[in-house]
């Protein structure tokens, strides 16, 4: 949906519920997602089924992270209880903290008071959404965005997003994305749109890019300039890789917006990072989520209460702790994920080149490649200008039984890209790759 199209016509009306959630059970009907999970393909117990490479699940260590949460799984009966509040235990917290000083570097140590634990990084970001911005005002977006910066931000609270454009031959990873940023602020105010900040995936979803460091502070200057709120999705931040098949390119490592002081540059209660566990620990089921900011407390105070609705089970509280504290296994865990989702990335680039499919060169985050399937498409079926390449390779792959999000989704600029994720296991990515061959042709 239209980032600003959450108003109310006559056609959403419902008797029985209100009329924002009659907009929300109208876009329900439209996401193809959950009827995906519902029938998902496998070769022997459901033949039929829809190969799922759209959903950024990660499946590469998951049996090594459910054995691990099995060893040590003992809760103790306060579990049963909401034990000591609604932002995660002391002891989540103080896990948690260690653990992103150790791997965020960042410029200064976080405390487990910088930390609001959540049920999940969607939480967090809709946390952002009403803790700083009042309805009616803004958050930016380049192009393309997560596309669930739209229901996290904007459904429930009344922000909205305003999406930044990019022109066609602008790298949006490097300086002229500030300038980008700087001219939809300065239109903004002229339009007497009031923003509330800016909000970056960092690593980036779909493009799986990283943002370098002297871009950030970029961003941050202009953030402060226009005062408004920089955040940064960090929920990637441990999914970097090595790109072992793009040699042209270098891409930018990872530095976490944690990892800049900001002091001279801008207001340091406007930093925020969101993260969660759901990707570095391939475990989006376990629903823990986090909001970083290290110096505005004014922002924590106001979760003590909210934090009901988005509390985590403690649980997930117990197993979270035992997966931070174990340094040991976290020093044979996280360099073995990088490396598995390296050599994923591996298999699905060979296989776009063997193909002579398109995609985005250089990406090292993510579970996840970007990829022009509407170029090879038209290659073997004459589409007319007026035609939309988007949704005619949308119907193939459907009628081919394989799922991935369209660029679409993402608000891409441009027709007929795809985000196929590849971390799912050989058997199923060979499966969906060949189908989405068969699609195109
Ligand atoms: C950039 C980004 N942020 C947040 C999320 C949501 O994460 P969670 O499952 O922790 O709610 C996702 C998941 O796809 C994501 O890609």
């Amino acid at each position: 949906m239209d980032p600003q199209e959450l108003k109310i016509s006559l056609s959403y009306r419902s008797e029985y519920i209100s009329d924002r959630a009659s907009v929300i059970e109208r876009e329900t009907g439209k996401m193809a997602m959950w009827d995906v999970l519902s029938n998902l393909w496998e070769s022997k117990d459901n033949p039929d089924g829809i190969v799922n490479l759209g959903m950024a699940q990660n499946w590469l260590l998951r049996d090594s992270v459910s054995q691990r949460i099995r060893d040590s799984f003992d809760p103790p009966s306060s579990a049963l209880t909401y034990t000591e509040g609604t932002t995660g235990s002391k002891r989540l917290k103080d896990a948690m903290s260690r653990f992103i000083t150790h791997h965020f570097f960042p410029f200064k140590q976080v405390l487990p008071e910088h930390v609001s634990v959540t049920n999940g990084t969607t939480s967090a970001l809709e946390h952002v959404s009403w803790a700083l911005a009042d309805p009616g005002e803004y958050f930016l977006v380049g192009q393309p965005y997560y596309m669930n910066f739209v229901p996290n931000l904007t459904w429930r609270f009344g922000a909205r997003l305003l999406t930044v454009p990019f022109e066609k031959d602008d790298d949006r990873f490097s300086e002229v994305a500030v300038e980008r940023y700087q001219q939809a602020l300065d239109n903004a105010k002229g339009q007497g749109k009031k923003v509330a900040g800016i909000i970056l995936c960092h690593p980036h979803n779909p493009l799986g890019r990283c943002y370098p460091r002297k871009v950030l502070i970029g961003l941050m200057k202009v953030a402060q300039e226009h005062r408004v709120h920089l955040i940064s999705d960090e929920v990637y931040a441990l999914s970097t890789w090595e790109n072992t098949v793009d040699k042209e390119c270098t891409p930018a490592d990872f530095h976490s917006l944690l990892s800049i002081d900001p002091k001279g540059i801008i207001d340091s209660h406007r930093v925020h990072v969101v993260w969660g566990m759901s990707k570095d620990f391939a475990a989006k089921g376990l629903r823990i989520g986090a909001l970083i900011s290290q110096y505005n407390s004014h922002l924590h105070n106001s979760l003590v209460e909210a934090g009901i609705f988005t509390m985590i089970s403690s649980f997930s509280d117990h197993i979270a702790v035992n997966l931070l504290e174990d340094e040991e296994w976290l020093q044979w865990y996280l360099p073995e994920h990088q490396r598995r989702l390296s050599q994923n990335y591996a298999k699905i680039a060979r296989w776009a080149q063997n193909h002579g499919i398109n995609y985005a060169k250089g990406a090292n985050a993510g579970l996840f490649m970007f990829a022009d399937l509407g170029t090879k498409y038209r290659e073997t079926h004459d589409v007319s200008p007026t035609q939309n390449i988007t949704q005619l390779v949308q119907g193939a792959l459907k009628e081919h039984k394989v799922y991935v999000s369209s660029g679409d989704d993402f608000g891409c600029e441009k027709p007929g890209w795809f985000r196929i994720v590849f971390c799912v296991p050989d058997y199923c990515l060979f499966e969906g790759l060949g189908r989405i061959i068969e699609a195109l042709h």
